[in-house]
C-alpha cells in the first residue's frame, strides 16, 4: 500500500493476516534497519513518519487514515470490532468503512493507496 504525505511518503507491503500497522511497522525496520524497536517490533525512536499510534487495538483512533483508492481490497471490519465506533467517536471521522479505516486493525487483499486525515 501507499501513504500519500507530502513530507513522508511511504509504500510498503502487508500479508493478509497482517494489520496495516504492523506491516508498516516491519517496513520500517527494513527501511531503517537502525532503527530501535521494542519487544513487540514496535519501532521507539523513529518518528518522521506519517502514521500515528498508541493503542494498537483499534481504540485510540490515532492510526487511522482515509481510503484514496482501493477501498474494495481492504477486509471489511470484523462485527465485533469496535474500529468503527473509534473512528467516530475518538477519531472524529465519518464511521464509514469505504472512507476510513484503523490501520491497527485493518487487512488488505490488494492494493490500497491511503492519506492522513487533515
Ligand atoms: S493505534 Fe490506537 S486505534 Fe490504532
Amino acid at each position: 500500500m501507499t501513504i500519500d504525505h507530502p513530507e513522508f511518503p511511504v509504500t510498503y507491503g502487508a500479508g493478509a493476516s497482517e494489520d496495516l500497522l504492523h506491516a508498516y511497522f516491519k517496513s520500517l525496520k527494513s527501511r531503517f534497519p537502525d532503527c530501535k524497536t521494542s519487544k513487540s517490533g514496535e519501532p521507539t525512536d523513529h518518528m518522521d513518519e506519517p502514521l500515528g499510534w498508541e493503542c494498537k487495538v483499534g481504540l485510540c483512533g490515532l492510526c487511522a487514515v482515509e481510503i484514496a483508492e482501493g477501498a474494495e481490497n481492504f477486509v471489511p471490519p470484523d462485527p465485533g470490532s469496535p474500529e468503527m465506533n473509534t473512528i467516530e467517536n475518538k477519531a472524529f471521522l465519518d464511521p464509514d468503512p469505504l472512507k476510513y479505516r484503523l490501520t491497527c486493525v485493518a487487512k488488505v487483499k490488494g492494493p490500497v493507496k491511503l492519506k492522513i486525515p487533515g
